[in-house]
Order: structure tokens, then C-alpha cells, then sequence
């Protein structure tokens, strides 16, 4: 129990350390790539950044089941922003992802987005 306990807190350290870049779900060979977006925040002082990026965007329409969603941290340090998938996702066709930076510190994510 001990043990496990121990091994969830690690796992959850190095998710943390690397979170910056996630994946849901899993992209088959003939999927499209519904959308790509990349969100590109300064850095502000004493504060972060927490932004909801919808698929689709407002008043379009997405007519495919997602089946994978990438986020890419460009920073590639580890200090970009954390993605959370808050709504929809695979299997749906809609999603809501929001990132969340670190305080002072910016933020450069890519959002990619794939189905059929
Ligand atoms: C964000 O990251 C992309 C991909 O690495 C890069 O091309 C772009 O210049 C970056 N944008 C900013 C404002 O740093
Ligand atoms: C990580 O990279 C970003 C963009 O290049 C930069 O703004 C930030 O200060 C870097 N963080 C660290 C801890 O080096």
C-alpha cells in the first residue's frame, strides 16, 4: 500500500514536471486532421493564464467523431501551459480544452485535433 502509494505520488511528479504535452485518445492511419490551433499568450506578472479553446470554434460546425487530440507544448522546457480536456473529446464531436499556465510565465500550445 505504502508502495503504491509512493509510485502514484512519482508518477504524478513526472506528469507534472512533463505535463505540458498530453494526448487523448488514439489517431488511426485515415483520420483527418480537423483542426489545428496554436494559442500564444505573454507572460504576465503575479498571474497565469487560463484559457478554454473550443472545437469547434463558435458558430462552425464539425460534422466528425474526434478520435485523437494533441497538445504541444512549443516551449519544450516544461514550463508551458497544462492542458486539461474539460469537455467532449474522443468519441464526441466536440471538445474543450483548457490550458493552464504557470504564473509569470506565457504560454505557446498547439491544439491539434483528429477524426473521421
Ligand atoms: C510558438 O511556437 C511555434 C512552434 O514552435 C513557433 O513557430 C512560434 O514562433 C512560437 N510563437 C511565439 C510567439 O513564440
Ligand atoms: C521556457 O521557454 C519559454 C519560451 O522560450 C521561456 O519564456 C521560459 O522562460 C522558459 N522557461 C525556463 C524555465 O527556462
Amino acid at each position: 500500500m505504502k508502495l503504491l502509494l509512493s509510485l502514484t505520488i512519482l508518477v504524478a511528479a513526472i506528469f507534472v514536471v512533463h505535463g505540458s504535452s498530453v494526448t487523448w485518445g488514439r489517431r488511426k492511419n485515415n483520420d483527418f486532421l480537423l483542426s489545428r490551433q496554436v494559442e500564444v499568450r505573454s507572460a504576465i506578472k503575479n498571474n497565469f493564464w487560463n484559457i478554454d479553446v473550443d472545437f469547434p470554434r463558435a458558430d462552425t460546425e464539425n460534422y466528425y467523431k474526434i478520435s485523437a487530440i494533441f497538445v504541444y507544448d512549443n516551449f519544450k522546457n516544461s514550463t508551458g501551459a497544462v492542458p486539461g480536456l474539460w469537455a467532449g473529446g474522443p468519441g464526441y464531436r466536440f471538445a474543450q480544452v483548457n490550458l493552464r499556465s504557470f504564473e509569470n510565465v506565457g504560454l505557446n500550445s498547439t491544439i491539434e485535433i483528429y477524426g473521421r
